[in-house]
């Protein structure tokens, strides 16, 4: 339930209070229209009010975890594995969540709902919270917890239609005994340089390979190849992250009667694909069409591809987390 502050500002109360008051928050509140509202610890700001410490570690050591979470036709799409993850990933790196996942669900989708929104993209962000200039975490007290509610389009419709190009980058994936990739960390510099790598050289998406010269992933989605009828994508032991759309393919596969091979991937795998494709809730299904200027396939978009994209638009319409009461 919303109330306010001392300053004016939009309050999330606590869940006790909220619990019978959230069923009129839609029906009551009038957000105005095109004026974000950002939620920071228990409160809603406005985009020039959304501020956080200089001092918090999330800025000065890219300590913290995040999801991107997207939401279609007025439902969260796999909330609850999102969730999971951000759990997993904040446990592992010994941030204790000061939500419950009852609360931060509620804040989450009352993010969406003050934002007037019913398609579009969230990000919900975990930071250590505020220190000193030390890294050492044990100072930082309290985590800060951040949810902005976006629309983002990474890539046009006749991106989907056509395919993308990737190029091999020269910086690899870190593997485990670095930072393990299967903590979604705020720590995306060595994605971001992979990414600098493929803009340099004109391609749509950055191949990233493992230490070993396999194939992990790309800069922000998982990557699938299919060779006479046979899908396969990396292992998460190769540096790829558990990607929840990679877990939706799976599913569609396994309606669609394929079955998905988790075996590692070398380059050459990649040129002799008769298919290929990318999995990421920001990019969603795409097809990959070319990678360090070889074509895959005949250079469209592949039958299995194109059934996979079409289930997986039908599910993102289906099925998800009601965001407004039904
Ligand atoms: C490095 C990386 N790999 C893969 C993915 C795809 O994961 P998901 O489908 O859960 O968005 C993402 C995006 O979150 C990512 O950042």
């Amino acid at each position: 339930m919303l109330t306010k502050n001392a300053e004016g500002s939009a309050v999330l109360e606590k869940p006790a209070q909220r619990e019978t008051a959230e069923k009129s928050i839609a029906k009551t509140a009038t957000p105005a229209k095109n004026a974000p509202k950002i939620f920071i610890d228990g409160q809603f700001f406005g985009e020039a009010d959304a501020k956080v410490s200089v001092f918090d570690h999330g800025l000065l050591y890219g300590d913290g975890v995040f999801e991107g979470i997207r939401f279609y036709n007025g439902r969260v799409f796999r909330l609850e594995e999102h969730m999971e993850r951000l759990w997993d990933s904040a446990r592992s790196i010994c941030i204790d969540i000061p939500m419950s996942r009852r609360e931060l669900d509620e804040a989450l989708l009352e993010t969406i709902r003050q934002n007037n929104l019913r398609d579009g993209y969230v990000r919900l962000i975990v930071t250590r919270g505020v220190g000193n200039l030390g890294l050492n975490p044990v100072h930082c007290k309290r985590p800060s917890i951040i949810i902005i509610a976006a629309t983002i389009a990474l890539y046009s419709e006749e991106v989907y239609r056509r395919g993308l190009t990737v190029v091999t980058v020269p910086t690899r994936r870190m593997g485990p005994a670095t930072l393990n990739p299967a903590i979604k960390s705020l720590n995306y510099l060595n994605n971001v340089l992979a990414r600098i790598e493929a803009n340099l050289a004109n391609a749509d998406e950055a191949l990233m390979l493992n230490d070993a010269g396999n194939v992990a992933e790309c800069t922000a989605d998982n990557v699938f190849l299919i060779k006479r009828g046979r899908i396969m994508t990396p292992p998460i032991t190769a540096g790829a992250l558990r990607g929840i759309t990679r877990s939706v393919v799976f599913d569609i596969a396994a309606e669609l009667g394929f079955k998905i091979s988790e075996v590692d991937l070398t380059r050459h795998d990649v040129y002799i694909a008769d298919e290929a494709f990318l999995t990421g809730t920001a990019a969603e299904v795409i097809p990959m069409i070319r990678a360090d200027g070889r074509v895959i396939g005949n250079g469209e978009p592949g039958a299995i591809t194109t059934r996979m994209i079409a289930r997986f638009r039908e599910l993102t319409r289906e099925t998800g987390t009601p965001i407004f009461p039904e």
